[in-house]
């Protein structure tokens, strides 16, 4: 099976790849010498869909185990769902030398890792990602967070987890959007560092457009491990996001967050904010960085095939966006750190980005593509 190794000294783990590999989540976890009670940390939708066959793998392997589920959705990504569930983890025996196995998309994964980094001051987690966001994103790198009411993300920790688990055959269970969402933060990997992958990814779009049927998901470990691959050595360059390198993620970001926040918690899809925030980020790269028209137009019409939105959905107040990318984290001491492409695969950030600039290419989202 495809395996993705990061090397981080202590906290270094293995991402494993492959169609089925639900079932063998005891048996790795058992493999790595894990121990103690297992804290199954999922989502309503997701625990209908996957939460027994864990289970059998984990009973499989000896493990004892409690379940745990949150009603899906970002909204649950805060404080009270954290203490609903550390309350029933404690109800359930759970200790310092158990574990939680995060199942689900990227909204489990970022919650119950940040669980189980403050349970008992820290306790081991597994990444079992379920959508493709989290499957090439959001379960490997270490970042977790809850969102306050004063942002997304805001409260979180860096902990990796032991084990990253990614079968792709939950995917053909995806609502159509969702699917589409991950898709963005696959083609922002290609670009920062694999832009061979965007004629791969050009042909998952055509038969995204078919539907996924388990015949086309047979290719799919590879492509997705390989797209894992890109986010793994750029972590393992900067775990922590303070050498500049892991900041290069941030592509399209900016603009996305501030989108983001404008409108209601989780009207918009993470990945649908950041092929908006790729389209603005991709002008502002044409006119300072030197990148190409027919680069731009390559990746906008990849988007576009993969059914991602590259103009405002109507109703989005543009100024209210502004202020919200304003006061996103990514502005150090006044300065905008704005990734920008002087081609595909040379990423760069740019502190010359001005206020006027980030207003030209919110304008431009209004206009259709
Ligand atoms: P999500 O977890 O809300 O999942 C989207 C929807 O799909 C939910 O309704 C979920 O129940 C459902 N679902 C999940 N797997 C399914 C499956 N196999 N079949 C059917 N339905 C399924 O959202 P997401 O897009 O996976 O993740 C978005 C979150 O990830 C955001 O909170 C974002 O901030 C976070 N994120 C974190 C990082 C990071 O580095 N930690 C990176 C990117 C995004
Ligand atoms: N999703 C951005 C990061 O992990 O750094």
């Amino acid at each position: 099976m495809p395996t993705v190794s990061l090397s981080l000294g202590e906290r270094s783990y293995q991402v494993h790849v492959s169609n089925g590999a639900l079932d063998s989540v005891g048996f790795m976890a058992e493999k790595l010498r894990m121990k103690g009670k297992a804290a199954i940390i999922t989502d309503s939708n997701v625990s209908a869909l996957y939460a027994e066959r864990v289970i059998q793998s984990l009973r499989e392997s000896e493990f004892e185990y409690s379940l745990h589920v949150f009603e899906a959705g970002e909204q649950s990504k805060n404080l009270q769902t954290l203490e609903t569930l550390a309350n029933e983890m404690v109800a359930e025996g759970h200790d310092r030398s158990s574990f939680v196995v995060a199942l689900g998309g990227g909204v489990v994964g970022d919650l119950a890792g940040f669980l189980a980094s403050v349970y008992y001051r820290g306790i081991p987690f597994i990444q079992v990602p379920t959508t493709v966001m989290a499957q090439v994103d959001s379960s490997v790198g270490g970042k977790t967070a809850v969102d306050i009411a004063a942002g997304k993300n805001l409260l979180g920790a860096f902990h990796q987890p032991k084990l990253v688990v990614v079968d792709p055959t939950t995917l053909l269970t995806l609502p159509p959007r969702v699917l589409s969402e991950g898709m963005a933060e696959m083609v922002k990997h290609a670009i920062l560092r694999k832009p061979r992958m965007l004629q791969q990814l050009s042909r998952l779009a055509d038969e995204l457009q078919l539907g996924f049927t388990l015949t086309t998901i047979e290719h799919l470990p590879e492509i997705i491990a390989e797209n894992i691959e890109i986010k793994a050595r750029i972590v393992e360059e900067d775990e922590k996001e303070t050498r500049g390198v892991r900041a290069f993620l941030n592509l399209g970001h900016t603009l996305g967050h501030g989108i983001e926040a404008s409108v209601p918690l989780g009207e918009l899809l993470h990945g649908e904010v950041v092929s908006l925030g790729l389209r603005g980020a991709l002008h502002l790269s044409k006119k300072y960085s030197g990148l190409k028209e027919r680069d731009e137009e390559e990746i906008l019409k990849l988007l576009r095939a993969l059914n991602l939105p590259l103009s405002l959905p109507v109703g989005v107040d543009i100024d209210k966006a502004l202020s919200h990318t304003a006061a996103d984290k990514k502005f150090s001491g006044g300065n905008i750190r704005f990734v920008l492409l002087s081609d595909l695969g040379s990423p760069l950030i740019s502190e010359d980005i001005t206020r006027n600039d980030l207003r030209e290419a919110m304008e431009l989202l209004t206009t259709p593509y």
